[in-house]
């Protein structure tokens, strides 16, 4: 798909993944509108060339009046990226941070999905920043990897049932990207890239209109070996250190 002179809107874009995705659109010829809770963040991406739409993704109804105003600023819309994310690492399982992560990962998904929709009908696409961690359970993870296992689900059963509606779903699967989320990390990050570099790969992945990508490469061996491997395996693998 030709980049240039689509209309794609980046919910999630104040920092990391959304924000690099941003600058590497534009660059590639896009009109893009940015979107997350920090407006001043936005305002310094967007310069003069992006429209500027401040929403938080846990409020359905100002989801609904961000989306118009999306629609009106760039003249419709073709794609929607969606990288807002919350990750916070659990020590102690603790329901109110699950609850946290929920709020933001799955419901604040399903409020901008559900915008969307309708806005894209006919041909459109619908990009889901998911992640590796969603493909099987880690001792940490238990809220983030939940709610990402859930996403990717999410995403599948929207790319079937969206498909005969004219709008393609990308799940987007990402190892270690270095950005805000990842700099609290005291946990070993193998095969690290950085956030433009994951952005290139987005970038490329929606150009050529494809279901799934994972990245880096060693992250896609990490995706078709993971669920091969035995529960006991695994759990022996993944112990925590006393
Ligand atoms: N970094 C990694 O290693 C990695 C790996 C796999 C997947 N991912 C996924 O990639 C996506 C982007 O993460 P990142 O690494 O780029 O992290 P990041 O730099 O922390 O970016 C997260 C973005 O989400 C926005 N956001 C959070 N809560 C929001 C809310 N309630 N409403 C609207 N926007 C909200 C933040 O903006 P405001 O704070 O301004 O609202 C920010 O723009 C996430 O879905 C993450 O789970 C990241």
């Amino acid at each position: 798909m030709e980049l240039t002179g689509r209309r794609i809107w980046i919910v999630g874009a104040s920092s990391g993944i959304g924000a690099a995705l941003a600058g590497a659109l534009d660059a590639r010829g896009a009109h893009v509108a940015v979107s997350a809770r920090r407006e001043s963040a936005l305002r310094d991406l967007a310069g003069d060339r992006m429209a500027v739409v401040p929403v938080d993704i846990t409020d359905g109804p100002a989801v609904r009046r961000a989306a118009a105003q999306v629609v009106d600023e760039l003249g419709g819309l073709d794609i929607v990226v969606l990288s807002a994310g919350y990750w916070k690492q659990l020590k102690e399982f603790d329901a109110e941070s699950f609850q946290q992560h929920l709020d933001v990962n799955l419901s604040g998904m399903a409020h901008c999905i559900e915008a969307v929709i309708p806005l894209l009908e006919g041909a459109g696409m619908i990009v889901g920043i998911s992640s590796v961690a969603g493909l099987r359970g880690l001792p940490g993870s238990e809220a983030y990897g939940a709610t990402k296992a859930a996403q990717i689900n999410l995403l599948e059963a929207l790319r079937v049932g969206l498909a005969p509606r004219g709008i393609d779903v990308l799940t987007v699967l990402p190892g270690f990207v270095d950005t805000e989320m990842t700099s609290d990390n005291q946990f070993p990050m193998p095969f690290m890239v950085t956030a433009p570099a994951a952005a290139r790969m987005i970038a490329d992945g929606i150009e050529r209109r494809q279901a799934r990508i994972v990245f880096p490469w060693q992250m896609g061996i990490f995706a078709k070996l993971a669920p091969l491997v035995p529960d006991r395996l695994w759990a022996r693998l993944f112990k925590p250190k006393p």
